[in-house]
């Protein structure tokens, strides 16, 4: 479980964050922080590419961004994601298998309408996969 005030910190280093996005594409600015079992937080914005598919999105840099201060033993305990828009932006299909991959029990907050909405990453992607033999984290 995640406490409201870490939940507060991770929703405000994530639209801190958005500022910095690139994305004069979609002008769709996203923004993501989680926080890791050691106690860090990582934040990462979405960066476009003019070749569309190139485009990274903001959970993504975040991930990228705890792996290379933390390293390979990284747990994600919990990330939360923000847009500009009023509608609800939970992670995209591709984020959620490589947030899985650190987090399994990971609590995700993304906004809504209504406020922020929280879920565990098990319910947004109930059958992700998984190699048979476990990933072998050695640094
Ligand atoms: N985007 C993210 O950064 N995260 C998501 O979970 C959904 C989509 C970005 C990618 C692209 O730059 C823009 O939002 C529009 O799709």
């Amino acid at each position: 479980m995640i406490t409201p005030a870490l939940r507060s910190q991770l929703l405000q280093e994530a639209r801190q964050v958005l500022e910095r996005a690139y994305a004069p594409y979609s002008h769709f600015r996203v923004g993501a922080a989680l926080l890791t079992r050691q106690g860090g937080i990582f934040s990462g914005a979405n960066v476009e590419n003019a070749s569309y598919g190139l485009t990274l999105c903001a959970e993504r840099a975040a991930v990228a961004q705890a792996v290379a201060a933390e390293g390979p033993g990284l747990e994600i305990r919990a990330l939360a994601v923000v847009s500009e828009s009023q509608a609800p932006c939970p992670p995209c299909g591709a984020c959620r298998q490589v947030i899985l991959e650190f987090g399994r029990k990971a609590r995700i907050i993304f906004t809504g309408p209504a406020g922020p909405v929280e879920m565990d990453l098990e319910a947004l992607l109930p059958a992700g996969f998984q190699l048979p033999v476990p990933p072998r984290r050695t640094a």
